[in-house]
């Protein structure tokens, strides 16, 4: 049993992390730690990122945006646009785009509501919730990956740079 284990790990590293590498990850015992590590975060983006959150459901993943937003300076309350799918605060001279598909049905939706002006364009940076629900729109683009997870010691967040553009996001998920 656990030979084969072994070799599911060793299988999931040839074909998942030869795209990814991991930049840090950090333990966040509190809610605004998870707050003030979005805040940092965010001081490394530039316009025309795309970051994809991962993690299940009150993983922390809208306190993470939450610090974002803050370094950006939004003073609306950030919450997760889950019926919405998409959150656009204008913070100039870029956008902050928060999107979550959580209760996406089709990615016409996101395509219906406009998100292909904003995700890759240098004016904007796209931070998208449940990313597990697309495939086509983030096709080829460079994205960087965030992965937070609900421990018995508090979250954990690990962040991951894609080396290469994603054919399939699906399949490189860890999540869900
Ligand atoms: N590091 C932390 N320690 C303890 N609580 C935290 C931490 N980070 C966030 N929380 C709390 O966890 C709860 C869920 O957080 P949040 O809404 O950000 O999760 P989420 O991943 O966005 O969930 P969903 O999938 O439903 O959108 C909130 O009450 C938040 O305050
Ligand atoms: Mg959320």
């Amino acid at each position: 049993m656990l030979i084969l284990e072994n070799i599911g790990v060793f299988v999931k590293h040839l074909i998942f992390y030869r795209f990814e590498v991991k930049i840090s990850d950090m333990l966040l015992k509190t809610e605004s730690q998870t707050i003030k590590a979005g805040k940092e975060f965010a001081a490394t983006l530039h316009g025309g990122d795309i970051v994809l959150l991962y993690g299940e459901l009150g993983a922390g993943k809208t306190t993470f945006v939450k610090g974002i937003a803050e370094f950006f300076g939004v003073k609306k309350k950030i919450t997760s646009p889950t019926f919405a799918l998409m959150n656009v605060y204008d913070v100039k001279p870029i956008k902050l785009v928060h999107v979550d598909t959580y209760r996406l049905k089709d990615e016409q939706e996101l395509i219906d509501i406009g998100i292909e002006d904003y995700l890759g364009k240098p004016d904007a940076i796209c931070v998208i919730e449940w990313p597990e629900k697309l495939s086509t729109i983030i096709k080829n683009k460079r994205c960087v990956k965030i992965h937070i997870e609900h421990t018995k010691n508090g979250r954990v967040i690990e962040f991951y740079n894609v080396k290469f553009p994603m054919s399939n996001v699906k399949s490189m998920t860890k999540s869900k």
